[in-house]
């Protein structure tokens, strides 16, 4: 990172996000346009999720989400899936020594029962160091999808009511919230997708309700701090109604 990179932003501090997501788009294009195979995309993905990662935590957010693995991305050839396992699993490794150093707490979202046994134990590793360092949380979206989440709270809630510890008109959106993975994140604020779709591809649709939108072509290992600073510019100009009509009260 240059110096430059960590300069003062130009958006009033005020309007900072307490709480931004990334879905991390475009690793296989990056490559295939450099005549590479998909998985030097991840690599090179991979760095740029730790550069953002730290920039995230020098401009004072709280949470930062980003989606690593869908439910859906199972359907890539096995070579690929083994890739992003693998990269995922050095990232932990190496996450376990820096967390504490970088104020940083990892946690993940998603369904983890289907991770292979050797990287559930490094997320408990890292959860339970988590649990000691007080910093920036770094949510990590691994075979996530936000209606296998919303389906998974529904059947959590529904087992609840049929021990009687909760009663049906218990369910209001506190509740319901506190039953997803994201349970104890600020309200998301902002959702950034590089790799040029515009879609949301499952990722927090019941989070991303009121959350403001900021789309760019950028290729996500081309994608750059100064990429992440020009889109909470555009979040501080961006005004939040709410339905309401924006004014005070
Ligand atoms: C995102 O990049 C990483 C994952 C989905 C795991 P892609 O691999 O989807 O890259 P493109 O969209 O094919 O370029
Ligand atoms: C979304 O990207 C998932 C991640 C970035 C992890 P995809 O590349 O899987 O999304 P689609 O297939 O273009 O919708
Ligand atoms: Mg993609």
């Amino acid at each position: 990172m240059t110096g430059n990179d960590s300069a003062p932003l130009a958006a009033r501090p005020e309007n900072l996000p307490r709480h931004v997501a990334v879905i991390m788009d475009g690793n296989g294009r990056w490559a295939e346009g450099r005549g590479q195979p998909r998985r030097a995309g991840h690599i090179a993905g991979s760095e740029t999720f730790r550069a953002i990662a730290t920039h995230a935590k020098h401009r004072g957010l709280e949470a930062l989400t980003v989606y690593a693995f869908s439910t859906e991305n199972w359907r890539r050839p096995a070579a690929e899936v083994r890739g992003i396992l693998a990269l995922l699993r050095k990232y932990l490794r190496e996450a376990i020594d820096s967390m504490a150093r970088e104020g940083i707490r990892l946690r993940f979202l998603g369904d983890l029962d289907a991770m292979p046994p050797a990287l559930r134990r490094l997320t408990e590793e890292t959860d339970s160091i988590s649990r000691q360092v007080e910093g920036m949380t770094v949510s990590v979206a691994f075979n996530y999808g936000g209606r296998d989440e919303i389906l998974r709270a529904a059947r959590s809630l529904t087992e609840q009511c049929q021990t009687g510890a909760l009663t049906p008109a218990d369910i209001d959106e506190a509740r319901f919230s506190d039953a997803l993975d994201t349970a104890g994140l600020p309200p998301l604020d902002l959702l950034i997708r590089p790799g040029g779709e515009r879609r949301l591809s499952g990722f927090l649709l019941w989070q991303a309700a009121y959350a403001e939108l900021y789309f760019t072509d950028t290729l996500w290992p081309d994608f750059t701090p100064a990429d992440f600073d020009a889109a909470l510019a555009a979040y501080a100009s961006r005004q939040r109604r709410y339905g309401g009509l924006g004014g005070p009260g």
